[in-house]
């Protein structure tokens, strides 16, 4: 992925990006990742980039001539640049949408909006695509920059190391994730579940499948409605449910 974000705290949003996973995977060049501050195309001594919103009421509205600057400067060098800009308003980030931006061969310039946002104009000639990552509103973009961007750097090969793959996890196949045990086998009377010590590979599938299915039944069962309508449980998933739930139903 190569991805530039936009941003007037670049250093928020440096120190993410150097850490862990995504800094290693940026040292080896898997993923292009710069930051570029708004304020660097601002003009005049106070390097203003906000500005009071027409019509009145609280907060301040980030400035198009900034952000048309940025947007144009970074497009000379990426013409096939896709621009996300992150807001409240936006379409609500997921999985899927995770795996599709990862998938996208092109350049992918994430803009941060703070205050009450961003002028009106600039998100109309510019934003290909608006993405919100919840209904709750963030005191600016960058957070929820760093969510898509570490979500979606998870499918690049690589990012997440040799034997590692991001289909394992939570969602990949519409469940939530089964429970995880590591050493010791017994730590204060509580004890790993017998049959992740057998060595017995298809008894170790159908106890995580039937975890999975538990872990979805108990947490988010209209993810499991979902799914039934998309016709993805097997007959065993819904043999497991019914053990699960203490029904014929
Ligand atoms: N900026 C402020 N709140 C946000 C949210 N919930 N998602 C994406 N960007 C935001």
């Amino acid at each position: 992925m190569k991805i530039k974000v936009i941003t007037l705290f670049p250093a928020m949003v440096e120190t993410v990006l150097e850490e862990s996973l995504l800094g290693k995977a940026r040292a080896k060049g898997i993923l292009s990742i710069d930051v570029v501050n708004l304020r660097d195309f601002t003009e005049g001594r106070h390097q203003v980039a906000d500005d009071y919103p027409y019509g009145g009421g609280a907060g301040m509205v980030l400035k198009p001539e900034p952000i048309f600057r940025t947007v144009e400067s970074l497009k000379k060098e990426l013409p096939d640049a896709r621009v996300i800009y992150l807001s409240p308003q936006g379409e609500r980030f997921d999985h899927e949408m995770a795996q599709s931006l990862a998938a996208d061969t092109r350049p992918q310039i994430f803009l941060c909006g703070r205050y009450e946002g961003i002028d009106e104009r600039a998100r109309v000639a510019l934003v290909d695509r608006e993405i919100s990552i919840g209904d709750y509103v963030l005191n600016g973009g960058e957070l929820a920059a760093l969510v898509v961007i570490e979500a979606a750097a998870r499918f690049v090969p690589g990012v997440l190391g040799d034997d590692r793959s991001a289909d394992q996890d939570s969602f990949s196949d519409g469940l939530l994730d089964y429970p995880h045990f590591t050493r010791p086998p017994d730590f204060e009377g509580m004890k790993v579940p017998e049959v992740l010590l057998s060595g017995n590979h298809e008894n170790i599938r159908v106890w995580r499948r039937k975890e999975a299915l538990r872990a979805t039944w108990l947490k988010r069962p209209e993810l499991l409605t979902r799914m039934e309508q998309e016709g993805r449980l097997s007959a065993e998933d819904m043999r497991f449910l019914r053990e699960i739930s203490g029904t014929d139903a």
